[in-house]
């Protein structure tokens, strides 16, 4: 959701604030601000919009700081405009705070703190927080003191940093449900609530705990619970690197990380693949592998994008590892008293690994005794680390919003995981063998695909200013057809559906006509013949059809309208296949209506409120 990053040491903290927030901007984009403070002045800058206009408007102010903090909002209480925006401060001015969460009693806390005299200048739940840490300091406490007892009244969620111009040796973090990590430096220490905002200066990262609150120095932190029990943390070396993150010469994120599938998801199954034993290798699962054999369910919970590819992982486990399977939103199953068995085993599907809906559902899982598995990108996530056991999927840094090589990544773990338990069960040599030489093919046939863009790019151009689309497919390919949708809604914001294209004649049918495009993921497998039972019903209507087709189809050309040729492989893997070709029709509709594919409105990349 919001960044955040701060910094204490001995160089000026302004650019570092600033370029730290440019790399956090795809949290949260509607407002940024700084707060700092050195010997002689203390300040408060902010803007509405993007980190380009508050560094506009701070570049004429000439400010040095050693201590400062900054933060990207994507809101939540409150319009996006500049009161609104962080830090919010007490009434002195002289205290900051930078908040990423939800307060939920902010409305009890405001009214307390107004009969006390405290005046409200903003709409945000945030703003409470200065005014309480505020009145305790008044009562003669220190400021970390005040940090800790405020943390005990405020219920919700919360990443927060604060500054102090009375005590300007430090900055306090705190954290509950919402991520944070310290940077340690040499003679300088960072935080932020992802290490891409810091990484150009330190690769050493403390990641903070639910309920933890850091006292940071220039030389040292000291961490407690807001308890006050003293704890240890560990410091983790990273390996992330800054070319990761950055665009290496594509004009979007969106687009880079399309066309380094090939890449990412052989970094997926790199060295996981036992090809002459046709199973896998998956170090983070080695302890359960047995439990994962005998279970007698599999629940997959997850949202967005990943709940799509938990859908796909339904199909896999079901055909190949005969175990029933079920995929739930991760915000309805841990609100809807769900029925967990000994035997079940959960997943948990998460690229950030800090959705804050299936952080939740993975705890309420886990009070429930389920043995409960992560399935994230991101290294040392919450999901990730509250997991026990589980596979990254080692796609690299996504930055784009709306999720791409985390999905076909996603579906390669789910691939490798439905090999080992599979083998275990009743798949035979052979069969596992294909399939694990399937997957080794993949990267070369998504580069073939790839190389589309340019015919990929002619079709958008004639269906930019549709209103609508329908995505139809079926089997494998019905979650593709959702996925592809999606990524049409979120970056286009064309209205786009994504249906099993047999349910089409219970409902959509009722939409077509001649203006209506309909996507059809139509490759020669066992429901071909269906779909092209489909494909007539559409055409008596007038409809226009895009048909994502096999290459060795010469069939299909004849009865729609344009077709997008791909290859061949076998049917559980295809979905790695045809959302590509889904992913950058999304891509080139929305950058020929002139919109910022990598920071659509109203979207963030990891939501960590509920
Ligand atoms: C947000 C993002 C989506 C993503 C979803 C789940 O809505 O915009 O792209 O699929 O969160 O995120 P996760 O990090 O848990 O996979």
């Amino acid at each position: 959701m919001c960044g955040i990053v701060g910094y204490i040491g001995g160089k000026n903290c302004v650019p570092i604030l600033i370029n730290g927030l440019k790399r956090l901007e795809y949290r949260g984009y509607d407002s940024a601000g700084i707060g700092i403070i050195n010997n002689s002045h203390s300040d408060v800058i902010k803007n509405k919009g993007k980190v380009s206009l508050l560094e506009e408007k701070i570049d004429n102010l000439n400010l040095f700081a050693n201590l400062g903090i900054g933060h990207t909002r994507w809101a939540t209480h409150g319009l996006p405009n500049e009161v609104n925006a962080h830090p919010h401060f007490n009434t002195s001015k002289n205290l900051f705070v930078i908040h990423n969460g939800i307060i939920e009693n902010y409305q009890t806390l405001r009214a307390g703190l107004k009969k006390l005299g405290y005046k409200f200048i903003t709409e945000t739940d945030s703003e409470v927080i200065p005014h309480l840490i505020d009145s305790f300091l008044t009562k003669g406490n220190s400021l970390f003191k005040s940090v800790q007892l405020a943390l005990q009244e405020i219920e919700g969620t919360y990443g927060l940093v604060i500054i102090y111009d009375k005590e300007p040796d430090k900055l306090i973090a705190a954290r509950k449900g919402s991520p944070l990590v310290l940077g340690i430096g040499e003679h300088e220490n960072f935080v932020a609530s992802d290490v891409s905002a810091i990484l150009a200066y330190t690769k050493q990262i403390v990641y903070l705990e639910d309920g933890e609150l850091v006292e940071v120095y220039r030389d040292k932190f000291v961490a407690k619970t807001i308890a006050d029990k003293e704890i240890q943390k560990e410091v983790h070396e990273i390996s992330m690197t800054l070319e990761e993150i950055d665009k290496a010469g594509y004009d979007h994120f969106m687009l880079k990380e399309i066309m380094g599938q090939p890449e990412s998801v052989c970094n997926s199954m790199r060295g996981r693949i036992v090809l002459d034993k046709g199973t896998s290798k998956l170090g983070g699962l080695e302890g359960v592998v047995e439990k994962l054999a005998a279970a007698k369910r599999i629940i997959i919970s997850a949202c967005g994008t990943s709940w799509h590819a938990g859908l796909v992982g339904e199909y896999m486990f079901e055909q190949f590892a005969r175990i029933p399977t079920e995929v739930e939103y991760a915000s309805e199953f841990r609100y809807r008293n769900p029925v967990i068995n000994k035997d079940d085993v959960i997943f948990f599907i998460s690229q950030s690994g800090e959705t804050a809906d299936t952080l939740a559902a993975l705890r309420e899982a886990k009070i429930r005794g389920a043995s409960v598995f992560g399935i994230c990108n991101v290294v040392g996530s919450s999901i990730a680390r509250e997991s026990q056991a589980g596979v990254y999927i080692h796609a690299g840094p996504e930055i784009g919003v709306a999720s791409t090589k985390a999905f076909t990544s996603q579906l390669i773990v789910l691939a490798l995981i439905t090999l080992l338990i599979a083998r275990r069960k009743d798949m035979s040599l052979v069969d596992g063998k294909k399939i694990a030489e399937e997957m080794q093919k993949l990267p070369d046939k998504i580069a073939q695909i790839l190389k589309l863009n340019d015919e990929i790019e002619k079709i958008a151009e004639a269906f930019k200013d549709s209103k609508n689309f329908l995505y139809l497919g079926r089997g494998y390919n019905f979650p593709v057809a959702l996925e592809g949708a999606l990524k049409m809604k979120e970056i286009s914001y064309i209205h786009a559906e994504g249906y099993p294209a047999a349910e089409m004649k219970h409902g959509p049918i009722a939409l077509i006509d001649e203006n209506m495009p309909i996507v059809f993921i139509a490759p020669k497998d066992s429901t071909y013949e269906k779909i092209l039972s489909n494909i007539e019903e559409i055409k008596a209507r007038k409809g226009i059809i895009i048909a994502v087709a096999s290459d060795s189809d010469n069939e299909i050309d004849k009865l729609v309208d344009y077709t997008i040729k791909i290859p061949d492989t076998i049917r559980m893997l295809m979905p790695i296949l045809t959302v590509i070709p889904l992913q950058l029709l999304a891509y080139h509709i929305a950058v020929k209506k002139g919109l910022n594919v990598d920071q659509p409105r109203n979207l963030a990349k990891s939501v960590t409120v509920e």
